[in-house]
């Protein structure tokens, strides 16, 4: 009996190992990087110098821990949806997390660096030359160089689209999918209407505090489920995937 639990325990070790091993995506070439920030406590949270409290607490039963999380919908990567900037669609169906179109979050992406030194205005945005046809793109911004999400506290001077910038986007491109590198996709003193812009058109879909440390610019596929809640935001997890990767 004995020597047969402990066959078991190595045989699931194993399994483990093997799972580890298909994980980290080096297997048939095809490359797997996680572009999601863990959910932990303390971890930077909009507006708070001090981080997220109290996100996870874990309880000692009798046998076994069990927790809770609770998050703020718009903590670590996460996506915002229609309702996030009007509020009178909150209660509606089809403005709310749950009703994201996933075809929007999952296929090709292109991933560009912008200019360290400005934010994405509209001169940015048309010095990036995105080919015509891109729908997705992830932009990657001084807010990685800067580690912004190592300091433990938010930081309000992070990168992001003016108005201007998210003007030239909708009208000048057929981008839905538009991830950034922190907490918001606009500079803070435009959050709104640079959300009204993106969000007015229905179909773009912010997707915020990208991880992206480490990853190259390029075309990738990315895939992000976000958790289905009826919230006008909702934690995200983002992956992508290298072209050898089918
Ligand atoms: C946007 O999509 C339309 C309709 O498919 C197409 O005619 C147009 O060339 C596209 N524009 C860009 C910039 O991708
Ligand atoms: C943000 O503020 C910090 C501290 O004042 C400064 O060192 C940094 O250069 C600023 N970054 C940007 C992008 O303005
Ligand atoms: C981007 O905009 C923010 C908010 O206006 C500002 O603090 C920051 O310095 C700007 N960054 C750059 C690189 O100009």
């Amino acid at each position: 009996m004995k020597k047969s639990i402990s066959c078991l325990v190595l045989l699931s070790l194993a399994c483990i190992a093997s799972f580890a091993n298909t994980s980290d995506g080096q297997s048939d070439g095809c490359k797997i990087y996680d572009i999601t920030h863990p959910i932990k406590n303390n971890m930077p949270t909009f507006g708070s110098l001090l981080g997220a409290k109290d996100v996870i607490k874990e309880f000692q039963g009798k046998a076994t821990i069990t927790g809770t999380i609770t998050v703020g919908t718009h903590l670590g990567t996460h996506v915002d949806a229609p309702s996030h900037i009007f509020p009178g669609l909150l209660g509606q169906p089809g403005f709310t997390v749950d009703a994201l179109d996933l075809k929007t979050l999952m296929g090709s992406v292109l991933v560009v660096e912008t200019p360290k030194d400005k934010n994405i205005t509209s001169e940015v945005m048309q010095s990036l030359q995105i080919p015509p046809g891109t729908n997705r793109v992830i932009f990657k911004t001084a807010n990685t160089d800067n580690r912004l999400m190592d300091t433990g506290f938010f930081v309000p001077n992070y990168t992001g689209f003016t108005a201007t910038g998210a003007d030239w986007l909708v009208k000048n491109t057929n981008i839905t999918f538009v991830g950034i590198d922190y907490m918001s996709v606009a500079v803070i003193d435009e959050i709104v209407p640079v959300h009204i812009t993106l969000l007015t058109s229905h179909k773009i879909i912010p997707v915020e505090n990208l991880k992206l440390d480490g990853i190259a610019p390029g075309n990738y596929n990315v895939l992000c489920l976000p958790l289905k809640v009826v919230a006008e935001a909702a934690p995200v997890r983002c992956i992508l995937l290298d072209a050898a990767c089918h």
